[in-house]
């Protein structure tokens, strides 16, 4: 059953007022109709079609190789699940980083093609131009700092980001820049806590956290992650709320012995 009974939108003011009275925003990924459909049953603020996708759904080792076609078609399954959640959807690399023309008509295309609400893209005042043409067209957008995964060869690895002082000091520059720039809110990925908190309380608009602590105004997580399905995937910041991979390769293998020793179907289980 539903945590929340009325099926109000959620929009991005509804997140706005949500960091102004102190109430913590949650955010899950989904990919597709049925898991979209029980994250929204269950109450949840945003759903996220992450470019993890490219990851957990196509088993690719990076988020670089999804594509637009592949972000929408997604999408849009996600889409014709939600009856209350808002719908964020990433730009997948490639689809805007060549210039803020080409971010606008692949962020037209999500939501022409999809119907979610907003867009999300990755980096800080070299994306600002972008962000700022996307959000005159009157597409919502959220920005995405810290651990940026579409720049991972740049990285070099996927720990924790800003535990230097000059990288904190650019991340605290390049979230006012996206403040400024229109967006709606901010993700901030494996940070250290203390700046999760400062660079939450410095701004005006929702952050929301993977790995950046409690005091960022909302939490986010890749759902696959959290209810257990990714295999052997344990990193710190965490929470796995079910086991799911062994719940479900348990019951594949009682589907199996079934099979083999003729005990499925039975009588009832035939016409
Ligand atoms: O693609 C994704 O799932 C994300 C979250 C990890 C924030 O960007």
């Amino acid at each position: 059953m539903s945590v929340h009974k009325e099926t109000k939108k959620i929009t991005t003011h509804t997140l706005q007022e949500m960091k102004d009275r102190g109430e913590k925003i949650a955010m899950l990924t989904s990919y597709d109709f049925s898991m979209a459909t029980i994250v929204d049953d269950a109450g949840i603020d945003v759903i996220l079609v992450g470019d993890s996708a490219s990851n957990v759904m196509a088993g690719h080792e990076t988020t670089l190789p999804i594509t637009l076609d592949q972000m929408i078609y997604h999408a849009s399954s996600v889409v014709r699940a939600a009856k209350r959640a808002l719908v964020v959807v990433d730009l997948p690399f490639g689809s805007y980083q060549g210039n803020s023309i080409e971010a606008l008509n692949s962020a037209i295309r999500i939501m022409k093609e999809s119907g979610a609400h907003a867009v999300k893209l990755e980096g800080g005042s070299e994306v600002r131009e972008s962000i700022e043409r996307i959000v005159t067209a009157g597409i919502p957008v959220m920005g995405h700092l810290g651990l940026t995964p579409q720049s991972i060869y740049k990285f070099g690895t996927y720990t924790v980001r800003a535990k230097e002082e000059a990288e904190a000091q650019k991340l605290k520059e390049d979230v006012q820049v996206l403040q400024e720039a229109g967006c709606f809110s901010i993700v901030l990925e494996k940070i250290p806590a203390q700046l999760g908190k400062a660079v939450s309380q410095s701004l005006r608009i929702p952050t929301i956290g993977i790995g950046a602590g409690p005091d960022c105004d909302g939490q986010v997580l890749v759902i696959n992650d959290m209810i257990g399905l990714t295999k052997g995937f344990r990193p710190r910041f965490l929470r796995q709320y079910l086991d799911l991979y062994a719940e479900i390769n348990g019951a594949v293998q009682a589907y199996i012995r079934d099979v083999k020793a003729v005990d499925f179907p039975n009588e009832k289980e035939q016409y």
